[in-house]
């Protein structure tokens, strides 16, 4: 794993950012697995202005997204398809059709073949080259809330309480947050060529050094992370804050530097 620790939000965002725009310009017609919650937005924002400034172009990439919300149909202001469409989509030349979210209103017995499909989408595209990734405080990647498989697929899940309370901030009150999900799995995730797992602020610092430093469980579904080949960890300073190898992570970054090697 490459831990890349920056001083606030908006460096850790820019970094991630450059990572994303590196590969599109290196490979315009990749295929990259985008992640909805706050931590992103800041990216997106950064990809945004890339776009608008710097003519980043997003005209044959092609995105998949790791989850969708069960029951909430794509103009719902709180759906990932929402979200995606107005923190990104809308403000980049990325063709429609080349964006996927799972669709939340497919009926109950046509979901299993559904997520099957969904599958089938992402490996006759290509594969995922860059699998971009938030953490949320049970150490969940997508919606693998903890005791999911670290081999799950693609899937129908029941939404956690703590992430049912966490997410019920972008809703009017807790009881309209929906209780099930459409994730991508553990699985899934693993597939993709790079993995790129951000986080920031203090409440995640916990979770994040389980999840980089402690036991690879089903019960920090993040921890699966451990096991792939090619994961970068971008974080803020506060979130590093309980990293035991904090700095050699830091010593990491700068010996590379020295070497002239660019460690991403
Ligand atoms: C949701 C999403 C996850 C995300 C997590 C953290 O549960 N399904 O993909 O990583 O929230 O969200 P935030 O970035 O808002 O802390």
């Amino acid at each position: 794993m490459r831990v890349l620790i920056r001083k606030d939000y908006e460096e850790m965002s820019k970094t991630a950012a450059k990572i994303v725009a590196d590969l599109i310009r290196r490979k315009p017609n990749c295929v990259l697995g985008l992640a909805t919650g706050s931590t992103p937005i800041g990216m997106y924002e950064e990809l945004i202005r890339m776009h608008k400034e710097e003519g980043l172009d997003f005209s044959q990439v092609v995105t998949f997204n790791l989850d969708e919300y069960y029951g909430l149909p794509p103009d719902h202001p709180q759906s990932y398809r929402y979200f995606m469409d107005e923190h990104l989509f809308k403000h980049i030349n990325i063709k429609p059709e080349n964006t996927h979210v799972p669709d939340g209103t497919v009926p109950i017995d046509r979901i299993d073949e559904y997520c099957r499909r969904y599958e089938e989408m992402i490996k006759e595209a290509g594969g995922i080259d860059l699998q971009v990734l938030g953490i949320g405080r049970d150490g969940h990647i997508a919606f693998n809330e903890p005791g999911s498989s670290l081999s799950s697929r693609t899937r129908l899940v029941a939404l956690d309480e703590q992430t049912r309370k966490d997410n019920s901030r972008f809703f009017k009150s807790i009881d309209e947050v929906p209780r099930a999900a459409i994730t991508m799995g553990v699985g899934t995730i693993l597939e993709a060529r790079c993995c790129m797992l951000l986080a920031s602020g203090e409440g995640k610092a916990e979770v994040v050094a389980k999840a980089i430093e402690g036991p690879v469980t089903s019960q920090i579904t993040a921890s699966a992370l451990q096991l792939h080949p090619n994961v970068i960890v971008i974080l803020d300073e506060a979130a590093a804050s309980k990293l035991e190898r904090k700095d050699y992570y830091l010593y990491t970054e700068r010996m590379f530097e020295e070497l002239g090697k660019p460690l991403v």
